[in-house]
């Protein structure tokens, strides 16, 4: 029996008191007199929760929400599930760090994500932020290859320390990016930056990465850092051929291809890792999030022909990979394996991608959905000719979903889905309908 079966389905979402309540007020209240620096998803709905269980979360005023955010895409098994729980608790009664040093649960840890990483990827780090996993991967990639420029992609995240910035789209808040980091158009079909189609562009985009290197580059780039699909813009997955065509790109000018997997690994695609949709290896690949569900254990993992370079770039942190973090690990990975999750993503995101089409049907605001495992986007927009961005149905759309018992993520103009990867087609179906009557009366109030 799952350890969820216990929640009445008939009985979520539970919401007593219009959140967020008058504790939940109240405790953000006090917290907020010393610290500022929330998300948009807090700034916009600032509720306070006290207990996760499965596919649900209860705030300090009692309500109880259907969870479709997995707490950033971390919690995929679901909150507290026991077998991760209980692993995490042995270690923080025996031994709960102890620098870099070698455990036997590390080991167990390292040989298990060795047997199930794709190619021959078994160079392994192990970190406690994805930022930092992806710095070392930066810092791996510039070793291997002796370049130091990188190749990445508008609007994919990355983190938030300076190379991780650098990466990424930045602003007054970042200030200026790093040397040596060039960003190109992504493979956005729903924006396509020149104006094609795919598949008659074909993928353009990717020859134009190209040019970039000859005109831009000083022609020593070390690697293409990608988002195999991307979260924080808004969940937009490749056509089939990109990621591809990029690897072929970079095979024919030595560059490595480093795919950030921090938000897309561990089965929350349908597959444990999504670069295994697109049947490529890259040569570096992080971890994060999914990978501990919920606690702080990520990895950066390189091919094996590169792995003495782990050993060069001063690879160790005081808390990457303590017993507690493996044993997290460990417990997510074989959960994964024995409730066949990634099966169960996967019809998971075939099911609801009908529904969201269907929601596309009847909603004028709706410009594109999109789905793959226990990922989605709903894409709103002022006009579908136009496709000018809706930012304020966004933003109202996510706070009455909220205030019906849905804790879900808001990206702009963007709804994005990120339920755990154990949910049913019923509970999802449920938070489905919830965003749809969310949906429904915000374009009302706006005139549709
Ligand atoms: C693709 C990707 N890479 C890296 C990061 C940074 O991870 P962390 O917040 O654990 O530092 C994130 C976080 O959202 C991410 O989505």
């Amino acid at each position: 029996m799952k350890y969820w079966a216990e929640i009445d389905i008939n009985k979520i979402p539970d919401i007593k008191i219009t959140p967020p309540g008058p504790k939940s007020k109240q405790f953000h209240e006090r917290a907020s007199k010393y610290m500022k620096g929330y998300s948009s998803q807090v700034k916009l709905f600032p509720v306070v929760f006290e207990k996760g269980y499965g596919y649900t979360l209860k705030d300090v005023d009692g309500n109880t929400y259907i969870d479709f955010s997995s707490g950033i895409y971390v919690s995929s098994l679901g909150h507290c599930h026991p077998k991760v729980s209980e692993a995490i608790c042995k270690y923080a009664k025996t031994l709960m760090n102890c620098h870099d040093f070698t455990t036997p649960i590390k080991t167990l840890l390292l040989e298990k994500l060795a047997s199930i990483t794709p190619g021959d990827l078994n160079g392994i780090q192990l970190y406690d932020s994805g930022t930092t996993a992806v710095e070392a991967g930066l810092r791996a990639a510039r070793m291997v290859t002796g370049k130091l420029e990188f190749i990445s992609f508008h609007r994919d995240f990355h983190g938030k320390t300076l190379g991780a910035i650098s990466l990424a789209r930045i602003d007054k808040s970042s200030g200026l990016r790093a040397s040596g980091f060039f960003l190109v158009p992504r493979s956005y079909c729903y924006r396509c930056v020149f104006k094609m189609e795919y598949p008659s562009c074909n993928l353009y985009c990717v020859d134009y990465i190209e040019e970039v290197i000859k005109e831009e580059t000083t022609g020593q780039v070390a690697a293409i850092v990608l988002e195999p699909i991307q979260g924080w813009a808004g969940s937009i997955i490749p056509p089939d051929g990109w990621i591809q065509k990029i690897r072929k790109l970079c095979d024919k000018y030595g560059i490595l291809l480093f795919a950030d997997e921090v938000l897309t690994c561990m089965g929350r695609t349908g597959k444990m890792f999504a670069m295994e949709h697109y049947n490529t290896i890259p040569d570096i690949v992080t971890l994060g999030k999914s990978f501990g569900n919920g606690f702080p254990v990520t990895a950066m993992i390189i091919s094996e022909k590169y792995k003495d370079v782990l050993g060069q770039i001063s690879a160790s942190t005081s808390y990457g990979g303590n017993p507690m973090a493996c044993a997290a690990a460990l417990a997510s990975i074989e959960v994964i394996e024995e409730e066949n999750l990634c099966e169960n993503a996967k019809e998971i995101g075939e099911y609801m991608f009908e529904i969201l089409k269907q929601i596309k049907e009847r909603h004028k605001i709706v410009g594109d959905v999109r789905c793959i495992g226990c990922l989605g986007g709903i894409e709103l927009v002022k006009d579908r000719n136009t496709k000018e961005p809706f930012l304020e149905a966004g933003i109202l759309i996510y706070q009455k979903a909220f205030k019906k018992g849905l804790a879900w993520v808001p990206a702009g103009h963007i709804l994005r889905l990120a339920p755990p990867i154990i949910i049913t087609k019923e509970v999802a179906k449920k938070a489905l309908s919830i965003i749809e009557e969310a949906i429904y009366e915000t374009e009302k109030e706006f005139g549709y």
